[in-house]
């Protein structure tokens, strides 16, 4: 046999799935979905065929011709699940497995009524990426295979069902019940699976963008995500044409751990980024533009994930660019590339997990999340642009999204068509060194910008008394947000106090401004913020505000740790799944 990917049961020398089926019925009480796919083969198949699943429960399968197919499964590994093996009769075309899900499965998040901003019904969103399809589907739950999809999801009424897909109508499914149909005709891999279940009104937003959010939080959301039609456009200008029909929002319940997940048609995101200013659209830009860099040129494994991420990022700036400008956009670059330091640092200067290309065969890649396959990536790609120039690289863009568009790629597929199109300048920026050494390369772009050595400037004479004068008040969130990562802390209270009456910190809603704070506060061990923190803790699941926010106050001196856990107990309940894992890690119960 031979695996195709490490986090795969999948074999390269079995049949190959083209196409799902997908039957569900929502039980929401019990918290599982039941009913049944068919997988479609690309060419009749024979004998053993290994699919990945994780604590699904099966019932039956039978082929195409109605013959019953044997299968087993195996003792389940803690990373991959369990393998479930069927085996084929001979010509076998298709086969449906009738199936429910898990009590813990990994991709659902499951919302009392409560968690949600209307507060009276239940909300149920699923999050694949990055291996967690086994446990809504049987499935080669790998991203070097495609699939087409359709699907019936029966819900309660008056719940709406969504999907990354065409939706197709709703009909009555029996009393008090609505059956919602999809069609997904552009290949996705497995990862890409999406639904969400709650009460969802829609709004256009564009000639082929709309947004669900609750019914409390349209208007918001309409507001925030007017831009999306330009954002498109200017996309399509980069890197030619928007090949997935729609590109609709879904607002999700602050629970959801994300802030976007790119699903094709549907880019779901987190009610954080309703700042009220659009100074947090480049969330929406990152998922648009994941539609060619991820969606359309697929990374073959995680272990190339950085093909996904950092190009996407890459082009999230160049599409940030052409709509704000220059300035915004590399400011918002280093914002992260700061944000990216305190994660190198955290790995230390000689881990793997600071290399591009990794090795994570035996490791859950969400255990290992960081920005380094994000930023680092970006950095690397914004390297060759400098080395052959704009024109050149974007013609290169161009030409790699065109060659590889609906197939998946390993970095080693990447470096051969770099060498093939812009040869020699791998070497010329120590491209290798990038890929596969750790940390930093020397040779890394430094961004400069009039404004960014103002602020850094303040913030070095910090300790020495220097402080914002009255033209602060004019700065933009992103230049707040960059004064407040240079800091030191822990910083004593009075300085705490001077910065939350100069800047009225923590009324702020702008949650990037917002956490900042909070992270140097709660570092600090200064008090006065504790509500604001115990709220936001309580109510938000982005993993990207939780961990640092925890992680501050587990590093103060104070009984921030005795806080951390009380907070962390009483909130638990309501995270996903993800952030409760990662977070027990770092609050220690
Ligand atoms: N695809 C990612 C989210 C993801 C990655 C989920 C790996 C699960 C496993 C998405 O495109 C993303 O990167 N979201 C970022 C947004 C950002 C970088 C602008 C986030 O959620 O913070
Ligand atoms: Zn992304």
């Amino acid at each position: 046999m031979s695996r195709c990917d490490p986090h795969s049961w999948c074999d390269d020398g079995q049949a190959v799935t083209r196409h799902l089926d997908l039957s569900w019925k929502v039980d929401v009480a019990a918290r599982v979905l039941e009913g049944e796919v068919r997988l479609t083969f690309a060419a009749p198949a024979t004998g053993p065929l290994d699919l990945d699943s994780r604590g699904l429960i099966v019932a039956g399968i039978r082929t195409h011709r109605d013959e019953p197919v044997d299968w087993s499964v195996d003792e389940s590994d803690p990373v991959l699940g369990e393998r479930l093996r069927l085996e084929l009769p001979t010509g076998t075309e298709a086969v449906t497995i009738r199936y429910r899900t898990g009590p813990a499965a990994s991709a659902l998040g499951w919302l009392d009524p409560i968690q949600t901003t209307g507060g009276r019904h239940p909300f149920l969103f699923t999050q694949c990426q990055p291996i967690h399809a086994r446990s809504l589907v049987p499935c080669q739950d790998t991203p070097r295979h495609r699939v087409t999809y359709t699907a019936l999801v029966d819900v309660p009424a008056p719940l709406r069902a969504v999907m990354s897909a065409a939706p197709g109508g709703d009909e009555p499914a029996g009393p008090g019940r609505t059956r919602w149909r999809f069609a997904m005709p552009q290949a996705i891999p497995t990862y890409l699976l999406a639904l969400a279940v709650g009460d969802l009104d829609r709004r256009d937003l564009g000639p082929r963008s709309r947004i669900y959010a609750e019914p409390d939080m349209i208007d918001a959301a309409a507001w925030e995500f007017a831009e999306v039609e330009a954002m498109i456009r200017a996309a399509e200008r980069l890197f030619g044409p928007y090949e997935w029909d729609r590109f609709d929002l879904l607002l999700m319940p602050p629970a959801f751990p994300y802030g976007g997940m790119e699903n094709p048609r549907l880019t779901f995101l987190t009610p954080t980024l309703l700042s009220g200013d659009r100074s947090l659209v480049n969330v929406v830009v990152h998922e648009l533009a994941h539609s060619w860099t991820g969606n359309l040129v697929t990374n073959a494994t995680m272990n190339d994930f950085w093909l996904n991420e950092g190009f996407t990022v890459y082009a999230e700036r160049r599409i940030l660019e052409e709509l704000h400008g220059r300035e915004f956009a590399d400011l918002q670059g280093v914002l992260r590339r700061n944000a990216l330091q305190v994660h190198l640092d955290q790995f230390g200067p000689d881990s793997p997990l600071t290399k591009l290309r990794t090795d994570l065969a035996g490791i859950d890649p969400d255990e290992v999340y960081s920005l380094v396959p994000y930023e680092k990536g970006a950095q690397f790609v914004i390297l060759l642009e400098r080395a052959v120039g704009r024109p050149r690289f974007d013609a290169f863009l161009r030409e790699y999204i065109d060659r590889f568009r609906f197939r998946s790629i390993t970095t080693d597929e990447f470096i051969a068509f770099l060498e093939e199109e812009l040869p020699g300048v791998l070497d010329a920026v120590d491209g290798r060194r990038w890929i596969d050494g750790p940390g930093m390369p020397a040779n890394e772009h430094r961004t400069s910008a009039p404004a960014l050595d103002r602020l850094r400037a303040l913030a070095a004479g910090w300790s020495a008394g220097a402080r914002p004068g009255p033209e602060s008040a004019a700065w933009s969130p992103t230049e707040l947000q960059l004064f407040l990562q240079d800091l030191p802390r822990p910083l004593p209270h009075d300085d705490c106090r001077w910065l939350d009456e100069a800047f009225a910190l923590t009324g702020r809603g702008n949650h990037e401004v917002l956490v900042e704070w909070l992270t140097i506060a709660a570092r600090s061990g200064y008090a006065p913020v504790r509500p604001r923190l115990r709220q936001v803790l309580g109510r938000v699941g982005r993993m990207k505000y939780l961990k640092p926010l925890y992680g501050a106050l587990m590093a103060a001196g104070d009984d921030g740790p005795a806080f951390a856990r009380e907070v962390f107990a009483a909130a638990a309940p309501g995270y996903h799944p993800l952030s409760r894992g990662s977070l027990k890690n770092i609050v220690g119960t």
